[in-house]
């Protein structure tokens, strides 16, 4: 459904008017990804990691330096006007903060309605979606005449859903989609969302960097580290036992909710998650590893397969590839 094929994006840092030799932010250094019909995959990493740009890239939103992005085989820099006019309205998207999903001087109506309007969808027929989608996200009706400020967070997150739904996607992108709400809250939009997924027969890609959402969410996981995937595979496969020391350090620091595993001694890794325009020679995570050596300074790491599509950018597991 989605596929992405060493997708890189810089951003040039141009510190002055006549500087020759601009610096780049390397934001995406070399992406695959595939996300298959139906599956939810989860993408998390710290803040400043690149999973935004991603999910802008694959928007189209953003061009990219480098790669391929497919949708549904069709690679997206190159689609027809057609083709690109079937992506939009296949690929949807929610954003972690519900106001820049909305108009502030819309009605919730008018919010939900405005991608029907631009895709060229009949008034009548796109007052009667916005009826529908307001009975998939479980809200009255009486809310379309709403303005986002009448609103909570998570009524606002819920209509930014809304929006989402009614040019019937098959793709949904989820940034952080429960990051700004009150934790009470999350649950129920992160069960809505569920709900959707299965009743519409959803694929999502999720974007957080709550490693619960990946624990309890999604089908796979993929980890994200200064611009690179650094491990994928089974969400269960990857929370039990990660590998990529990053992995681990993540999963360790992040609060359980699963009982058995409570009371376990938490390790917070140490050091700051470094600079994307100067990064080292080798693997990105060299500077904080507990368990790296001289490969890992002056060169990058293998990506190394460990079973069940589960594949790790390690040296640790160089030669244990099957
Ligand atoms: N339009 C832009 N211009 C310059 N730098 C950008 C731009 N967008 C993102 N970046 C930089 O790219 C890096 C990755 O950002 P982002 O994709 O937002 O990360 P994340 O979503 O993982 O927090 C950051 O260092 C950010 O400052
Ligand atoms: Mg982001």
């Amino acid at each position: 459904m989605i596929e992405v094929i060493g997708l890189k994006k810089y951003f040039s840092l141009q510190s002055g008017f006549f500087e020759r030799s601009a610096q780049k932010i390397r934001a995406i250094d070399g992406v695959s990804l595939t996300v298959k019909r139906g599956e939810i995959v989860g993408l998390v990493g710290e803040s400043g990691s690149g999973k935004t740009t991603l999910a802008r890239v694959i928007l189209k939103l953003t061009a990219p330096t480098e790669g391929a992005v497919k949708i549904d085989g069709v690679d997206i820099t190159k689609a027809t006007a057609e083709q690109e006019a079937r992506m939009r309205a296949e690929i949807s998207v929610v954003f972690q903060d519900p106001a820049s999903n909305l108009n502030p001087r819309q009605t919730v109506e008018s919010s939900i309605m405005r991608p029907m309007v631009i895709h060229g969808v009949k008034r009548a027929e796109a007052k009667a979606r916005a009826r529908e989608a307001m009975s998939l996200i479980k809200m009255d009706e009486r809310y379309l005449n709403s303005y986002p400020h009448q609103l909570s967070g998570g009524q606002l997150q819920r209509i930014a859903i809304a929006r989402a739904l009614v040019l019937r996607p098959k793709v949904m992108i989820l940034d952080e989609p429960t990051s700004a709400l009150d934790i009470s809250v999350q649950a129920q939009v992160l069960n809505l969302l569920l709900d959707l997924q299965e009743s519409m027969g959803l694929t999502y890609l999720i974007i957080t960097h709550d490693l619960n959402v990946i624990r309890y969410f999604s089908d796979r996981v993929a980890v994200m580290y200064l611009g690179k995937l650094i491990e994928y595979g089974l969400s269960e496969e990857v929370a039990q036992s990660p590998l990529h020391p990053y992995t681990q350090g993540l999963m360790a620091a992040s609060p359980i909710l699963d009982p058995a595993q409570r009371g376990k001694a938490k390790h917070l890794m140490a050091g700051e998650t470094g600079s994307l325009i100067d990064l080292p020679r080798g693997c990105r995570f060299y500077p904080r590893c507990e368990k790296s050596d001289a490969r890992c300074e002056n060169s990058e790491p293998p990506d190394v397969t460990v079973g069940r599509g589960h594949i790790v950018s390690c040296f640790l597991y160089e030669g244990q590839s099957c």
